[in-house]
């Protein structure tokens, strides 16, 4: 069978089912309002030596931003935990993310840098693929959980000391939204070189 044909038969099952795609592209929202009034909300006391221009920071001024934080907060959140307890509940993470070999990842990462990483069958992830979703997934508890820590320090007063206190708890959160970008370059770079992996995650085909 060629890949047309499995690409085209509707009997086939989906490469990503409807609720990977809804969460997906879900969470690619509210990342995006997070991190733009995130800038905003940073800028009022920066951390370092800079701060966001105002043109890409979302939300005016200080309160207009958390008004944007902590509405986007509950979507990324609630999205987060259905998508995350229905890929442990399917076994999509076991299937999909797993297992992951060090000697893979080094080949697969040499051919990616070469160009040379075959894309025809989407339903299977290579191991560069695997390693940047494990660590994206770890990477969002850690962030909300930060979040959590800065947002009511006294009432998540474990979480706060399991950072290190308040004060380190704010760069871990920077951090982990560096992290992010960083993430989103790459990612949405890769879905825009390999056009129909877009495809498969809007129609799951
Ligand atoms: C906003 C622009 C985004 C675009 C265009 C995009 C595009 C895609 C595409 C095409 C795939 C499937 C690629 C493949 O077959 O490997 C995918 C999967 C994935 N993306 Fe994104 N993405 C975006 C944002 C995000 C964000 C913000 C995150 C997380 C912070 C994210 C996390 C993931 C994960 C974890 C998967 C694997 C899902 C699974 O198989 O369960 N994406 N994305």
């Amino acid at each position: 069978m060629t890949a047309e044909t499995i690409i085209l038969n509707p009997a086939q099952p989906a490469i990503h089912p409807a609720w990977v795609r809804v969460c997906h592209w879900i969470n690619a929202l509210a990342i995006l309002v997070m991190i733009g009034s995130g800038w905003q909300i940073y800028d009022a006391s920066p951390l370092f030596a800079f701060t966001f221009p105002r043109q890409i920071a979302l939300g005016n001024w200080l309160a207009g931003a958390l008004l944007w934080h902590f509405a986007a907060m509950w979507v990324l959140v609630i999205n987060g935990i259905v998508y995350v307890t229905l890929g442990f509940a399917t076994g999509r993470f076991r299937r999909k993310l797993l297992p992951i070999y060090p000697s893979q990842v080094i080949g697969d990462l040499k051919a990616a840098l070469t160009f040379k990483l075959a894309h025809e069958d989407l339903s299977r992830y290579n191991a560069v693929q695997k390693v940047l979703y494990v660590a994206i997934i770890l990477t969002g508890v850690v962030i909300v959980t930060s979040g959590l820590s800065i947002w009511k320090p006294v009432q998540f007063q474990e979480i706060t000391a399991f950072y290190g206190g308040y004060d380190t708890a704010r760069y871990v959160h920077f951090f982990a939204m560096a992290a992010i970008v960083a993430f989103l370059v790459v990612h949405v770079s890769l879905a825009l070189i390999v056009p129909k992996s877009l495809r498969a995650m809007v129609t799951g085909r």
